[in-house]
């Protein structure tokens, strides 16, 4: 894909994440510290190439729901890294959220991006009323207790062999966040009903590549390069795509549902309107980290 366009979403929300998250406190610093640093920003690159299928959302609407989704996505991961979750000390290239503070400093600056992720969306200037309803809404469930919440726990629950639905556990830890990403946007006000029910498809079958590829990428790449640790499911014994499948079948798998999207763009969506999203669901399957 065209490298710059994520480069440009990602320099958008990252300006805008800064913006909102200022002051000096400690918690404001542990916060800034795991939310501004290196990150691929996909979610962000979904919200505004969803969105540019909606010519009556702005730039500006599109870059303050990008910015809540990315808040979202990152109290989740210094959240996941925590000793009690995934016990990662390295995350986005550096030292995790609880090794550079400290844990109790972590979860409160995880509990305080998710609020924040909230208030983004609902003090935006930009987004419309019923947008804002809907966003928030779409959020919540997303995120929430039958959303990435419950797949969190069925992650924990597999690693005692108390839960063993693997496509589930990605569906709801990863891909209800990717799907939100996607139909965001188009949520709220004149809905296109069709046109939402196939970017909600789209949007599941794309986070299920992409967790599938976090799973592949775990057991084939480095720590540096990953940017986290490479041993984290076989420390854990996580219940993954490649312990269920092997490498290659979860290979098929991802390239699978990443093609079966794009097939569906490309009947969708005519005179190549979809390019950003279908080149975001190519590059989701392909990346390196
Ligand atoms: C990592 O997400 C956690 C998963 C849900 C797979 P990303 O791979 O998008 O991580 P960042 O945001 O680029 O650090
Ligand atoms: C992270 O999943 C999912 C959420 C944070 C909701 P993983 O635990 O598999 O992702 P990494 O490998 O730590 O990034
Ligand atoms: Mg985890
Ligand atoms: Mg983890």
């Amino acid at each position: 894909m065209s490298a710059s366009f994520l480069s440009e979403c990602k320099e958008k929300v990252l300006n805008r994440i800064d913006v909102l998250l200022s002051g000096d406190s400690k918690i404001t610093s542990a916060m800034r510290y795991s939310a501004l640093a290196d990150s691929k920003c996909i979610r962000a690159g979904l919200v505004f190439a969803s969105g540019n299928l909606n010519k009556k959302i702005s730039t500006s609407a599109l870059t303050d729901m990008a910015a809540s989704i990315e808040l979202m996505h990152t109290y989740s991961l210094i959240h996941d890294d925590l000793p009690s979750m995934d016990n990662d000390e390295m995350r986005r290239g550096q030292a995790s959220n609880h090794i550079k503070y400290n844990e109790a400093t972590a979860i409160l600056a995880g509990d305080a991006l998710q609020a924040l992720a909230y208030e983004t969306i609902a003090s935006s200037l930009e987004i419309s009323q019923p947008q804002k309803i809907s966003s928030i809404k779409t959020l919540a469930n997303a995120c929430g207790y039958t959303g990435m919440i419950l797949g969190q726990q069925y992650d924990l629950d597999a690693e005692r062999n108390e839960y063993n639905d693997i496509k589930k556990i990605h569906e709801l830890k990863t891909g209800k966040l990717i799907q939100a990403a996607v139909t965001m946007p188009h949520e709220g006000e004149e809905e296109q009903t069709n046109q939402l029910a196939i970017l909600g498809e789209i949007g599941i079958d794309l986070g299920l590549a992409f967790q599938i590829m976090d799973d592949v990428l775990e057991a084939s790449s480095d720590s540096k390069t990953l940017g986290k640790n490479n041993q984290s499911d076989m420390l854990n014994k996580k219940l993954t795509y490649v312990s269920a499948y092997g490498k290659k079948e979860s290979v098929d798998q991802a390239y699978a549902l990443s093609n079966r999207c794009i097939n569906k763009l490309e009947n969708a969506f005519k005179n190549n309107e979809a390019a950003s999203l279908i080149a975001l669901a190519e590059f989701m399957v392909k990346r390196k980290n």
